[in-house]
């Protein structure tokens, strides 16, 4: 399958013929390479709901017929807006036909922020894991380091993991580099850094303290295949 990045938190999967988004925040985010109304989806896959993730998913949502993936009171208040979605919670997994998606912890916030000053509460934020075609991939969402990180490797050997390493909202570059170690996934690259001044990391920086892992940059626009 082939694996995109766009900047941010942004990932794009193409398997089995479907187009496959996680957290489009393309409005508004200064590094992504897509136009919001350009971009395909069949599913929207959401690891929490902070602006910054669930991004232009109403939008695209509507104009693609897509389905919205997230945890259950995420996805209720995305279903309230009109949108097709389907709702999970923490460790709850469930074959798709253009996939399996499992939902697994992360510590971090998640609540939406409406323009007239409410706070949304979105229920807990979420790591996510996608499987098809005998592969694995494991979004982290935002989240700090947690020990539990070693389980999800154990339960699920990941061949591609995405790791925030932005600090200040979620781990850092050096938590981040214990994480790939704890996970113990094939490839790591990272993610939710540089978008704005506070996460302000040097990527490459990141990849020097792996150990075993094979760490990748992805510039914006940029793919592989797994
Ligand atoms: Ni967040
Ligand atoms: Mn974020």
């Amino acid at each position: 399958m082939k694996v995109s990045y766009h900047g941010h938190s942004v990932i794009q999967i193409q398997s089995g013929g479907k187009n496959i988004i996680i957290d489009p925040f393309i409005t508004g985010n200064p590094l992504t390479d897509l136009k919001a109304e350009e971009v395909t989806a069949d599913v929207i896959l959401l690891s929490h709901g902070h602006n910054d993730h669930v991004g232009d998913t109403v939008a695209l949502a509507k104009r693609n017929d897509a389905l919205v993936v997230a945890t259950d009171e995420l996805s209720t208040f995305l279903n309230w807006q009109g949108v097709k979605t389907h709702g999970m919670h923490i460790g709850g997994s469930y074959q798709f036909d253009f996939g399996r998606v499992k939902l697994t912890q992360a510590f971090h916030g998640s609540s939406y922020h409406t323009n007239d000053n409410q706070i949304i509460y979105c229920g807990m934020p979420a790591g996510i894991l996608f499987m098809n075609e005998g592969k694995t991939i494991y979004h982290a969402g935002d989240t700090a380091l947690f020990s539990d990180m070693k389980l999800i490797g154990e339960r699920h050997p990941i061949d591609l993991a995405f790791l925030p390493i932005g600090d200040n909202f979620t781990m850092g570059p050096e938590d981040a580099a214990y994480a790939a170690q704890l996970l113990n996934a094939k490839k790591v690259v990272p993610i939710h850094y540089n978008t704005f001044p506070p996460i302000k990391q040097d990527p490459y920086q990141f990849i020097e303290l792996l150990s075993n892992q094979n760490g990748l940059v992805l510039s914006p626009g940029e793919s592989i295949e797994i």
